[in-house]
């Protein structure tokens, strides 16, 4: 594997998943792996887990770090060929993906959909960039479609609770304030297709995710209904897909709740708005994944670390 960029990356679900788990049990197995190899993690946009758990995999397989806060503190970037940039963009990603990759060994890139322009987020013209002009493995955490370091992790911790040869599993929309990007349920939903699961989509009507994502998957509306008996709930916001970008209405009922998870585990990538998206009652119980998911972060990355660098 050169690049992670996305959860067909993934060539063997349940080998990685195990190869996961051995990581965890030794997180520092393997700490002379990445010496004198370095990581230059660059961040369009926010990030506490992602960032902070990018950075102890490097460390646990004894790379260096350097992390760049792109969004803020870096030149304006032009994605486009033969663009006259007289305007405020004031470099250009041929040169910028050449220079990054003679000052690392492997570049992680962070940039979310803008939610205003469809084909724009999904041509993914910071991720594919930094792939086409870097001379040097990529790795994604987050782009505008796909979140698959997170549906990695989410995959480690399913296996790690799982106690059926085939759960139910159920992602759920959840309200939020904010117009939030489709890439964590996009690449959930890609996650739960390699997995051995009976596997429910439940959202209001206006919600649905990109069909080309969700072929063959079941959709149920009556939120209530889906979750009936489900072992896992994956909670998650999401904008309208069809109307792209767009906070169709705030109903509150599609809150996560005690009832509706009955005695399934709760899971969410975090961050999460409390008592918007799932109730106190339902994060502070030991049916709460979120913590454990937030850990398997640091292994699922330390697992694609590890595949990278015994190519290099
Ligand atoms: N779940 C996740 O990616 O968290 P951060 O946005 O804090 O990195």
């Amino acid at each position: 594997m050169k690049h992670y960029l996305a959860v067909n990356d993934i060539d063997d679900l349940n080998q990685w998943v195990e190869e996961a788990k051995l990581l965890k049990a030794n997180s520092v197995a393997l700490k002379n792996l990445g010496k004198d190899k370095t990581i230059c993690l660059l961040f369009f946009n926010n990030s506490l887990r992602t960032r902070l758990s990018t950075q102890k995999a490097a460390i646990n397989l004894g790379m260096n770090v350097m992390v760049m806060n792109f969004g803020s503190e870096g030149w304006q970037l032009e994605f486009g060929d033969g663009e006259i940039m007289n305007q405020g963009k004031s470099e250009h990603i041929k040169e910028a993906a050449k220079v990054v990759s003679q000052f690392c060994d492997i570049v992680a890139i962070r940039a979310f959909a803008s939610l205003a322009d469809k084909e724009k987020d999904e041509a993914e013209i910071v991720l594919k960039g930094f792939t086409k002009h870097a001379s040097i493995p990529v790795i994604n955490m987050e782009s505008s479609v796909e979140h698959p370091l997170q549906a990695l992790a989410d995959a480690i911790t399913i296996a790690e609770q799982n106690n059926k040869t085939k759960p139910k599993i159920v992602l759920s929309w959840a309200p939020h304030p904010k117009a939030l990007p489709h890439a964590v349920a996009n690449s959930f939903v890609k996650m739960m297709q390699l997995q051995d699961a009976h596997f429910v989509i439940t959202h209001p009507k206006g919600y649905e995710l990109n069909p080309q994502i969700t072929k063959n998957v079941s959709i149920e509306y009556n939120q209530e209904k889906a979750c009936e008996n489900a072992d896992f709930i994956y909670v998650k916001n999401w904008s309208s897909y069809t109307d792209y970008g767009k906070v169709l209405h705030k109903d509150t009922k599609w809150m996560m709740t005690k009832k509706k998870l009955g005695k399934a585990k709760f899971m969410h990538c975090l961050p999460v708005r409390r008592n918007v998206v799932v109730a106190d009652d339902v994060l502070d119980s030991n049916q709460s994944l979120v913590i454990e998911q937030a850990n398997n972060r640091t292994f699922a990355a330390q697992l694609v670390l590890k595949k990278i660098l015994e190519k290099l």
